[in-house]
């Protein structure tokens, strides 16, 4: 299947969408930094491009004869951490949705922070995908049931063409894990540590995590660990000399990206990236997801086919 991916970022989708036999032709983001590293971890070409400008990207999309599209488009006017009213980002989900309706690729695949699924962008971007006669699967997953070892909600939408709404949710309910995934059933003790500190929004919330649970969401900063930490009843441990807050890599890792993934960048742009990715082993799930239906339902799939056929 041909995949364009839109909003790309440093490639987590695309990584997941790869490993799972999917063939990415091309790639779009605006930012320089995501579209220097997005290049340094793949030979097909991503475009630095404002997707805003929905005249002018769309014929450059469609010269790769996309079966799917897939993306992400950002997410802080919907998201916990960003303000909550829907501004100029939020455009960028009609944006998305104009894409694809224009377009009209057999599939397509959106994934935003859990909190979009209520917002009125969305609403908007739902009515112009099912005008475009998709049908649409729309779910939460937390990525720690989907082979990733993080506590991270996202809602994903999944639309195919002429298909009724919901059609893939069976096979999603018998890919997801029945229980959530520890650092440690990961990666092992990868780390050399136990314990880690991992700032919280606020002092209500506890900053001391072990790596026998999911983490907590990896966000797009990394701060170590402050003097003022008062102490959460809720702490495995408590706050002592050697706790240390994850490295930049750690958190890639955490994100399910491969240990070779070229990081290029500052390490403020990395922590940034990271943050925004999709974890690896989430979009090979829901890569994997729509394979499995594909192959159950003996869908036509391009020329192309898959590059392997294993599942899972
Ligand atoms: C949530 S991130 C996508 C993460 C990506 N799907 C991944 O898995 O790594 C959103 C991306 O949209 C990009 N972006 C923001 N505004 C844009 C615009 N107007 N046109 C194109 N890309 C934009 C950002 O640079 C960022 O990389």
């Amino acid at each position: 299947m041909r995949v364009v991916d839109l909003f790309a970022g440093c490639g987590g989708l695309s990584k997941g969408f790869t490993n799972a036999g999917f063939n990415v032709v091309s790639a779009f983001d605006a930012w320089s930094p995501a579209v220097e590293c997005y290049k340094n971890n793949f030979n097909h070409p991503i475009f630095q491009e404002d997707l805003s400008n929905v005249d002018l990207v769309i014929p450059m999309i469609e010269r790769y004869n996309p079966d799917i599209i897939i993306g992400g488009p950002p997410c802080q006017d919907f998201s916990h951490a960003g303000k909550r009213s829907e501004g100029d980002r939020a455009n960028l989900t009609k944006a998305y949705a104009a894409i694809i309706s224009r377009i009209r690729p057999k599939w397509f695949l959106m994934e935003n922070v859990d909190r979009a699924y209520k917002s009125k962008a969305y609403a908007k971007a739902r009515e112009i995908y099912k005008n475009a006669g998709y049908g649409l699967t729309e779910r939460i997953l937390n990525a720690s049931y989907c082979g990733t070892p993080q506590n991270r909600k996202r809602f994903f939408c999944i639309g195919f063409i002429g298909a009724l709404d919901g059609f893939l949710n069976n096979v999603i309910d018998e890919l997801l894990s029945d229980k959530a995934m520890t650092i440690r059933e990961y990666i092992g003790n990868e780390f050399g540590i136990e314990f880690y500190y991992r700032h919280p929004r606020n002092y209500n919330r506890r900053g001391i995590f072990s790596i026998d649970e999911p983490a907590p969401t990896i966000r797009g900063v990394n701060r170590p660990v402050p003097k003022g930490y008062p102490g959460h009843p809720n702490d495995p441990i408590s706050l002592n000399q050697e706790l240390r807050s994850l490295t930049t890599f750690e958190r890639a890792r955490i994100q399910t990206f491969p240990k070779d993934y070229k990081w290029v960048g500052s390490k403020t742009e990395l922590e940034q990236m990271i943050g925004n990715a999709v974890p690896v082993k989430l979009a090979e799930f829901v890569a994997n997801a729509i394979k499995l239906y594909c192959t159950a339902t003996n869908q036509e799939v391009s020329q192309t086919g898959w590059e392997t056929l294993k599942i899972g």
